[in-house]
């Protein structure tokens, strides 16, 4: 699948997470395959713009993390384009667009999915990110902003005319934020109507789900289908389901591939927790010169370090724990975790003791 000029060599993707997906979770999850392209958490317009040093952190990657996405959020079309620039000459492959976020703290600025209740603003913003910037531009949009609004195929259209080079549908309403089911018929109907990648995101909890939603048809679907020129779903964004297991790209690969899904050992998801701890602990500490990305008025400002990285692993391990045996006793233990030596600790234990199984 291309992205404008990009190329992606798989059609898996780890979906936009504020507060989860940083640059270590993204290079983890890369590395066990299957990913074709990553998105970073949704970073602001405004924040971009003016240099605000934890904006510019939520924006770094490195550079085996390409092809990137740097996601941001704004309403106001000039700095979407003056951010898009910034976005641009930290070198990303792509800048995504943030059409969907439901908080109201974001929608209620004209951002998010308030864009999606006013196409032609919405319009305006995509526009003039295309006529500032060379790389592609690309929008994350809801199946609109409740059930009386379902316009992402209306609004999907839109900003294919006004230059988007792809879009991806997550098929809920603001309204329903994350409750009741994503709607992928919505994302198949967009995807027939559209000429630009059409990607969908939205539930996808076991890998043979992601291949499931690739496979969508005119005879899997409600009726309304030209079948002769039925143009698929390009593409699927994994989200939770990449945070409760991060294999689920790669043996969405292997099946995709014709091969049993690769098995995970619960010393492998022990493994991914040390190297998760491990990787934030020495972010940007030893880092051979070019392999991170930052803006240019990034001034690296030192945090409380293992503070940081045990609330990190609090936040990952509410969702890494679920559907694991024992897996609420993990969260007890891991949310009253006071250091790094206890944190490792318990993360060893778990995952090497069989006598947990079935506590959960
Ligand atoms: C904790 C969390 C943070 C999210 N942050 C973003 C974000 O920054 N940008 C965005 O476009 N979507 C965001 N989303 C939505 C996801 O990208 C995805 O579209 C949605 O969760 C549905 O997919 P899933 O069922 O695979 O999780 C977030 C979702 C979750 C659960």
């Amino acid at each position: 699948m291309k992205i404008g000029t990009i190329s992606l060599s798989s059609p898996f993707v780890i979906a936009p997470m504020a507060g989860m997906t940083d640059t270590a979770f993204r290079r983890l999850v890369k590395r066990q395959g299957g990913c074709g392209l990553v998105v970073t958490e949704m970073v602001s317009s405004e924040g971009l713009v003016r240099g605000i040093d934890r904006t510019l952190e939520y924006a770094e990657y490195t550079e085996e993390e390409r092809p990137v996405s740097i996601q941001i959020f704004g309403g106001d079309p000039q700095k979407m384009a003056a951010a898009a620039q910034v976005v641009e000459a930290m070198g990303a492959d792509i800048v995504d667009v943030n059409m969907g976020c439901p908080v109201p703290k974001i929608a209620k600025h004209d951002a998010g999915c308030s864009l999606m209740r006013q196409p032609e603003h919405a319009a305006e913003v995509i526009s003039a990110m295309t006529k500032a910037v060379k790389i592609p531009v690309t929008v994350k949009m809801r199946a609109g902003w409740n059930d009386r609004a379902r316009n992402a195929p209306e609004l999907a259209r839109i900003v294919q005319d006004a230059g988007a080079a792809a879009v991806t549908i997550h098929g809920r309403t603001a309204e329903q934020s994350y409750t009741g089911l994503a709607d992928w018929d919505l994302v198949a109907r967009v995807a027939e109507n559209l000429s630009i990648p059409v990607l969908g995101s939205g539930d996808c909890i076991e890998p043979e789900q992601v291949i499931d939603r690739l496979k969508y048809t005119p005879e899997n679907v409600a009726s309304g289908f030209s079948r002769t020129n039925y143009r698929p779903i390009s593409g699927v964004l994994v989200g939770r389901g990449v945070l409760r297991n991060p294999w689920i790209l790669a043996q969405a690969a292997d099946i995709a591939a014709g091969r049993a899904p690769r098995e995970v050992t619960l010393s492998d998801r022990g493994q991914f927790l040390l190297e998760y701890i491990d990787m934030l602990l020495s972010e940007r500490v030893a880092e051979a010169e070019g392999f991170r990305h930052v803006a240019s008025a990034s001034t690296a400002p030192a945090r409380g370090r293992e503070r940081w990285v045990i609330n990190k692993l609090r936040a990952l391990c509410t969702w890494y724990s679920k559907g694991q045996d024992g897996g609420s006793h993990l969260r007890v233990r891991i949310n009253a975790a006071t250091s790094i030596s206890e944190l490792r600790g318990i993360v060893n234990e778990f995952f090497s003791a069989p006598s947990l199984a079935g506590m959960s």
